[in-house]
């Protein structure tokens, strides 16, 4: 049999597959074991997205209405927690991936490569590489858009972007077209991907140290209303 051709590929067959084990299952289990995942609180520990404190601004009386404890932390984790659970039952990920590769200029029009550490995180239970992109990666899209422009797109996205198949969301309204609890939570969720990078977001030209970083910075503590 090993003298065969069959042979030699059945051997070569075995050896791939166990190396691919090791080096893509394996190793990157062993790198990671160690490394704690991120809870809700973690991920809110740094404050509160300007989006989500602006949520409040606008639509002050629906906002008290949905989270009546105003903008704290907790009310952020609340409306983080739900946005993703959204996401994940309306199929999101069916047409949106949240993972930026080394390839293909991905970078150049999303931004930042994902790397690993980002996905240590009960936000990413499961985790939402997503399957294949109808539409853009989502991973960096916090404060690309307006909180205005989330609003009147996800009610009709081809007032927004004539050209889209997204489909409509009107149950993220209530019955005055003004975002509801869930219509709130998913722009805080989209808001919030990629606000924990640092140098955040660079890939619209702005520098990662430039001043027009202003629309990421985390409320502050004081600004926080208990
Ligand atoms: C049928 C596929 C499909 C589904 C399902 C879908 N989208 Fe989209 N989405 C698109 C397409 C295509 C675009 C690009 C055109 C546009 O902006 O409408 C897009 C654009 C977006 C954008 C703007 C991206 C940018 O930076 O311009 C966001 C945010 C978004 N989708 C979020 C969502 C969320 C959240 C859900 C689930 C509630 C969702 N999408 C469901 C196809 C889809």
């Amino acid at each position: 049999m090993f003298e065969s051709k069959s042979g030699v590929f059945l051997i070569a067959g075995l050896f791939f597959f166990v190396l691919s084990f090791v080096v893509m299952g394996l190793l990157p289990w062993m790198m990671y074991i160690n490394e704690p995942e991120q809870t809700l609180e973690d991920l809110v520990a740094d404050g509160v997205i300007h989006e989500f404190a602006e949520l409040a601004e606008k639509f002050p009386d629906q906002f008290a209405q949905h989270f009546p404890d105003g903008v704290t932390r907790n009310s952020f984790a609340e409306a983080l927690q739900r946005g993703h659970d959204i996401y994940v039952a309306e199929a999101c990920w069916h047409c949106h991936s949240q993972q930026i590769r080394p390839v293909s200029g991905e970078d150049l029009r999303w931004g930042p490569v994902s790397h690993a550490r980002e996905y240590q995180n009960v936000l990413q239970r499961p985790v939402l590489f997503g399957t294949r992109r109808v539409g853009p990666d989502l991973i960096r899209e916090g404060a690309r858009h307006s909180n205005d422009w989330h609003v009147a797109h996800f009610h009709t996205p081809v007032n927004v972007v004539p050209t889209s198949v997204m489909p409509r969301y009107p149950w993220f309204y209530d019955d005055d077209d003004y975002p509801n609890r869930d219509g709130m939570s998913i722009i805080t969720y989209v808001q919030w991907l990629g606000s924990w990078l640092a140098e955040y977001p660079y890939y619209r030209g702005e520098g990662p140290s430039g001043d027009t970083l202003g629309h990421v910075e985390k409320v502050t503590e004081a600004a926080v209303t208990p």
